[in-house]
């Protein structure tokens, strides 16, 4: 279409196209245009959404827009409640005389407080749709499903639904300076604007509560896990409260992270030490003071004694004693403590794997009620492929809870596509037989196997003021997936792919089957390309690019040859009995299932031995061929990868289809340079050839090691 008839087109209708770029993430709400929308067309003519609180002026204000748009009709609104057919009623049993009428008490009481029904009713011989909830956010999240219901499942007129969120605290932690930087953040400055609190308040924040509340987020952690003092300060308390105050209509509490010493940096004590009476004091009072100014805060994050952060360790205190320390000040207000089980400490000879697990299970029963144990999910950091962490099903006394990274540091930060749901999935089904066969982590998480009562995850940000939120169009997916396995730890990726898909790039059903598989290809891509077989920590130090050989760091375990450990014998890190003996922290017979090399999984194979060049695989091939072609299998995806998303040109809107298409070349050329630096390093010890099928790299190790960190040529590095 030339740009004049383009300009042309808009003039006469009159409507402004808005700009793809990515800012509407899946709340897009354009009129959907096949027979299935029809159907739904007819069924919703007016919402009834009696109420004036903030949460249901939210309510209205999204749903209103929302269906006009996706049914391309004017959809009246109306706060009395006069019923017709087609109208959609929301609310609560005292907000709305109709959703009273119904008689709904078992049914919303088994869905609690935050779930909600969705049904096709007859009120008063009028045949209406209903999304009914004991609470308002209930009904909040209600109308956010229906809403998702008319964009990705056919219209029926014989709704029946009811969900309620598995996990208590669904909570998204950001990693946000409060110079506006973000700690692994890959798509812009922090969206929190802290220069400009309490006074300017940024509009977008409604828009981030809106996207959290839609998926049935509810909190979120203001600031880095390496946190600066200063967040506790008066004046930056004023700004969190402004924020809270933007959130609180969609249900999203804020959560902070205070420095363990900051009684000492704010006020000058003398000491941090959890058990003096005048640090609890402290501690106390400025709980008190975010109390009041944040009513519904919900409590702290922390991390303690980890990569240089201070903590009761400092002070010859331990973990349970600072976590209960802080759980004391915010249990008076219902808070929670959330302390993080990111503890290592660089011991000669040690094992990082296994550390945490070693500090910790030795206190389990030992914290508060309102505590919750903050576990990565695997026992290293993040890597694209780790086992789950061991603390999960070996702690039945304590609560413990998740934490994903959904920004991608390890996994090619905002140029990649790397769907993460797959991972979680896995991760989640993992089997802990703490308690037989099922024992999955899922069931240690969600209460079910230990009765645990505050159950939580917890999702570290891929957010930034990028406009398109995420840096990479795709990406947006991985915020979307965590928050519906948040809500709903059983949805599959396909499922979750194929709903962000529909929602977020188009309905076309063969380009959505084919975006899904894309999506779900992807973290397998990247794992073969970057750290294949159990391999880990191969990066370089941004965390983007590879650096196998190493680099000078203060610490042997920030090193990648502490984790590959390649030599002449072969590669991996023994982790049986012969070495560090960490697989010993697994229950059986996963233990020893992962400690015999015979029946190890090949994906965990070199996190848990060290395997000889010439091992055969099942595969029948050698350790090393194997591991040439996992690499180049990872490499061939990403070019195959570029041909299938360039044949959906036309399909997707050309701002979006062209952004994804320029991160494809950069994903396929970083593939090739994690490729041949994995390759060509480790064949210095190997000293085997390429397999015939794996293409033989054109450049040398040393041009691949003068390369800058994002794979740039540059004159001399390292
Ligand atoms: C990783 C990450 C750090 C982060 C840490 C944590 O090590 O690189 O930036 O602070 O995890 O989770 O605390």
């Amino acid at each position: 279409m030339s740009i004049c008839f383009a300009v042309l087109l808009f003039a006469v209708s009159g409507v402004r196209a808005p700009a793809e770029d990515g800012y509407r993430l899946w709340m897009r709400y354009d009129t959907l245009a096949d027979a299935n929308a029809q159907a739904w067309r007819s069924s919703i003519n007016t919402v009834v959404i009696p109420g004036d609180s903030p949460t249901m002026r939210a309510i209205l204000a999204e749903l209103v827009p929302a269906l006009s748009g996706l049914l391309g009709k004017s959809i009246a609104a109306s706060a009395n409640n006069t019923l017709a057919d087609g109208t959609l009623v929301v609310g609560t049993p005292s907000t709305s005389s109709a959703i009273a009428s119904l008689q709904l008490r078992d049914a919303l009481a088994k869905v609690g407080d935050e779930g909600f029904l969705i049904r096709s009713e007859k009120i008063d011989g009028r045949s209406v749709t209903v999304i009914a909830a004991s609470t308002e956010l209930g009904a909040l999240y209600g109308a956010f499903h229906f809403l998702r219901l008319v964009q990705t499942q056919p219209a029926s007129g014989n709704l029946n639904i009811s969900e309620k969120p598995r996990f208590l605290f669904r909570l998204l932690n950001h990693w946000d300076n409060l110079d506006g930087s973000i700690e692994r953040g890959y798509a812009g400055q922090s969206l929190w604007k802290w220069n400009e609190l309490p006074g300017t308040i940024d509009p977008r924040l409604t828009d981030y509560a809106r996207a959290s509340a839609s998926l049935g987020i509810n909190g979120a952690v203001l600031n880095n896990v390496n946190a600066d003092a200063k967040s506790l300060t008066p004046e930056y308390l004023r700004k969190a409260a402004a924020i809270a105050d933007v959130f609180r209509p969609y249900g999203v509490r804020v959560y902070l992270v205070p420095r363990f010493s900051a009684p000492i940096e704010i006020d000058g004590l003398e000491t941090a030490d959890p058990l003096d009476p005048k640090v609890a004091a402290w501690w106390k009072a400025k709980t008190d003071e975010i109390y009041k100014l944040i009513p519904d805060f919900g409590g702290y994050l922390v991390k303690a004694n980890s990569e240089g952060q201070p903590g009761p360790m400092t002070y010859g205190r331990t973990h349970a004693d600072g976590a209960n320390m802080l759980a004391a000040a915010v249990a008076r207000y219902g808070g929670i403590v959330m302390w993080r089980a990111f503890i290592y400490d660089p011991v000669p000879g040690s094992d990082r794997a296994a550390e945490a697990y070693n500090t910790l299970k030795p206190f389990d029963g030992k914290f508060a009620p309102n505590v919750i144990l903050q576990v990565k999910n695997g026992p290293v950091d993040f890597m694209p492929r780790e086992p789950f962490h061991p603390i999960f099903g070996s702690m039945p006394h304590t609560q413990v809870m998740p934490e994903v990274q959904i920004t991608q540091e390890y996994l090619g930060h905002s140029n990649s596509i790397a769907f993460l749901a797959t991972m979680w999935r896995e991760f989640l089904d993992s089997d802990t037989y703490a308690k037989g066969p099922g024992s999955t982590v899922t069931r240690v998480v969600d209460g079910r196997l230990y009765g645990q009562t505050l159950t939580a995850i917890a999702g570290v940000a891929n957010t930034g003021d990028d406009r398109n939120w995420t840096g990479h169009h795709l990406a947006q997916a991985n915020w979307f997936a965590y928050g519906r396995l948040a809500w709903n730890p059983d949805m599959s990726a396909r499922e979750i792919a194929d709903e962000w898909t529909e929602m977020t790039l188009t309905h076309d059903r063969k380009s959505v089957d084919e975006i899904v598989r894309l999506l779900l290809e992807s973290r397998e891509a990247v794992v073969n390309y970057e750290m294949p077989l159990g391999l880990a920590h191969l990066m370089d130090n941004p965390h983007y690019g590879p650096g196998p050989w190493g680099y000078p760091v203060a610490r042997p375990d920030w090193s990648p040859v502490y984790y590959h450990r390649a030599a002449n014998d072969g590669i991996g890190f023994d982790r049986t009995a012969t070495g560090t003996n960490a697989v010993a922290q697994y229950h059986e017979p996963l233990r020893s299932r992962y400690a015999d090399l015979s029946t190890c999984p090949d994906d965990m194979l070199l996190w848990f031995h060290h395997v000889p060049w010439t091992y055969k695989m099942r595969s029948g091939r050698t350790l090393w061929d194997e591991l040439c072609l996992r690499y180049q299998r990872g490499v061939d995806w990403t070019g195959d990868a570029r041909k299938r998303w360039d044949a959906l040109a036309g399909i997707i809107d050309a701002e979006r289809h062209t952004a994804v298409a320029r991160k494809l070349v950069i994903q396929q050329r970083d593939a090739k340079w994690w490729r041949d630096a994995g390759l060509l390093y480790f064949q210095t010890f190997s000293k085997q050839p390429f397999p015939a099928d794996v293409d033989q790299p054109t450049r040398t190790l040393d041009e691949v090691k003068a390369l800058d960190d994002y794979g740039h040529p540059q004159k001399a590095k390292k």
